[in-house]
């Protein structure tokens, strides 16, 4: 016992990984471009090399053609990511993993990272109270524990260092907080300089093929940052099956998320421990005027209003559950412009800019975008949504659609290698997770690949007109053919004399096999 004691606790000293890590932050590091720290108990080794752990390599930056939608050139340090910032990092062998390699891949544990542990990622409302009160908390001691790697930086990177040039910009925040940051970072404009307004048609994380794989690795390194924190290597984030339709937050509730507040139609119940988090990155207005980026400091209470937009009553009410199963059907991953105006696009139908049977139109509002703006408040504004922490529960979901998709469609090696918008190629390093992880990364089964896996029934997919008609006419068929061949064979048994009718019954099959179940599929999906 005391050995397994050690091991897990020997894993967690070397468990370090970052946005940009702390000692990657000084002058000297930034200048360089260089973040290959030695892992927590080493000297002068980096990446852990002379233990097999990994080198210190370039880093390589996507270089194919981006869609046309950002015009611009070296106006964004999130160009090429990360190469502004640094141009050498950590690449792990084997199962190890982090900046430093210090660490192991997601689901192993042990000295030589071997050991594999189950993250079972179940649905919210199937934990018991003791485990509904442990992930409250954990989310709780998350909103107040500075990262222990990582550091924000607060300033574009031309005014990173001071103006004496001995210091660098940049702020210890939460490990929440920073899952806040993240975002905020991915999805803000591009400043063109003083008096100029930003550039907002750049998201590095939504409206593209990357929305999927980002929002993947997002939830993962919060999930790692929570074991860490809990030194508990099985700790997984659940998920809220938001496809229940209706004008309910199910989830809503004190032992949950928290439910409204009776004073405030747009606040948190004061029972619950949510109604005391206060949101980062709302500044948008210093943000976009002043060039500078979100800082930890924190500001106002989260909003909510489930089901409130009385302005807009098709985001009133959730999903369907058949709108789950409706989108899991479509074939395609993405599809030209890879944007958030494709149609038949598994991508764009799960971000929920297209009808859940694949028809992109401008108006609709589906499925993930459908439930975050159902929450009326924090949880649906898009610099700001992971301030509400249902915001994890509705990702985990997504990712969970996302992954069964992935298992139903096997082979389907269509994620896009170009002209997808910036952020979102296939080898487009994503913004601005450290180290460097691709979109392509991310493109994988999680349960054989990503080290966790969820605990989840999908609903059966519901017949459809034409199958219903089509099993009538085979059922009729049938019946005819029975009828026919004992007919026959009484006949035969006195003739010889029915050529002609056996032909037209292989005519009639013949015209069932042009109508392939799978052309009559595609249609009825429109
Ligand atoms: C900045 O660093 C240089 C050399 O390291 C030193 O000479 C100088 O005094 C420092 N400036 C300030 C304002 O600390
Ligand atoms: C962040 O916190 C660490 C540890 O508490 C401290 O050593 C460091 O100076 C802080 N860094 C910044 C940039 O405030
Ligand atoms: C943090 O951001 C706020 C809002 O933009 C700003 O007012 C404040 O000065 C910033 N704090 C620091 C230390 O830069
Ligand atoms: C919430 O609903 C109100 C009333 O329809 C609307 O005016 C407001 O813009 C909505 N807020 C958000 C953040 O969606």
């Amino acid at each position: 016992m005391w050995i397994h004691a050690v091991l897990v606790l020997s894993c967690c000293a070397l468990a370090v990984r970052a946005q940009f890590p702390r000692e990657c932050t000084s002058t000297e590091a930034l200048r360089s471009a260089r973040c290959c720290p030695t892992p927590f108990g080493r000297v002068n080794d980096p990446c852990g090399v002379s233990l097999g752990r990994g080198q210190c390599l370039s880093v390589q930056a996507d270089t194919r053609a981006h869609g046309p939608q950002y015009p611009h050139v070296d106006q964004d340090d999130r160009e090429r990511w990360p190469l502004r910032f640094f141009t050498s990092a950590c690449r792990c062998t084997g199962n190890f993993y982090g900046f430093n390699c210090g660490r192991c891949k997601h689901g192993f544990t042990g000295v030589n990272c071997d050991t594999p542990v189950p993250v079972v990622r179940r649905n919210v409302l199937t934990l018991n109270p003791s485990e509904r009160r442990s992930f409250v908390n954990a989310l709780h001691q998350a909103k107040r524990t500075v990262h222990p790697d990582l550091v924000i930086a607060t300033r574009r990177y031309g005014e990173l260092f001071s103006p004496d040039g001995n210091t660098t910009m940049f702020e210890n925040i939460t490990i929440y907080n920073y899952f806040v940051w993240s975002h905020y970072y991915s999805v803000s404009k591009t400043f063109l300089g003083g008096g100029q307004p930003s550039f907002g048609g750049v998201d590095f994380s939504h409206e593209g093929p990357g929305f999927v794989t980002w929002h993947r690795y997002h939830l993962l390194q919060l999930e790692r940052d929570i074991q860490d924190m809990l030194g508990d290597p099985r700790f997984a984030l659940p998920y809220w099956n938001f496809a229940i339709g209706g004008n309910q937050c199910d989830i809503c509730t004190d032992d949950l998320m928290g439910a409204r507040s009776s004073f405030d139609e747009n606040g948190i119940s004061s029972n619950s421990i949510f109604s005391q988090w206060r949101v980062v990155c709302e500044s948008l207005d210093d943000y976009d005027t002043l060039g500078t980026i979100c800082n930890s400091t924190e500001s106002n209470p989260i909003r909510r209003n489930p089901a409130g937009n009385v302005a807009r009553p098709m985001v009133q009410k959730l999903p369907e559950p058949q709108d789950i199963e409706a989108c899991l059907q479509l074939t395609t991953f993405d599809t030209p412009p890879f944007y958030s105006t494709s149609t038949d696009s598994f991508r764009n139908t799960i971000e929920g800019y297209s009808a859940p049977e694949g028809t992109y139109d401008p108006v609709v509002r589906s499925l993930h975008n459908l439930a975050h703006l159902f929450l009326n408040g924090t949880g649906g504004q898009t610099h700001l949504s992971p301030n509400d922490p249902i915001f994890v529960l509705l990702h985990t979901f997504t990712d969970a659609i996302f992954d069964e998709w992935l298992r139903r469609h096997p082979g389907s090696a269509d994620y896009p290698m170009e002209n997808a918008p910036i952020g979102h190629n296939r080898d487009y390093n994503m913004v601005p997770f450290w180290p460097p992880i691709t979109n392509a990364e991310m493109f994988v089964t999680a349960p054989e690949n990503l080290g966790y896996s969820y605990e989840a029934t999908w609903p059966a997919r519901p017949i459809t007109p034409t199958e219903i008609i089509t099993i009538a006419v085979i059922a009729a068929l049938f019946v005819v053919a029975i009828i026919f061949a004992v007919t026959t064979c009484a006949v035969r048994s006195r003739s010889h004399n029915s050529e002609g009718r056996q032909h037209l019954l292989g005519e009639q099959y013949q015209r069932y096999d042009d109508h392939d179940t799978h052309n009559s599929k595609s249609q009825s999906v429109v």
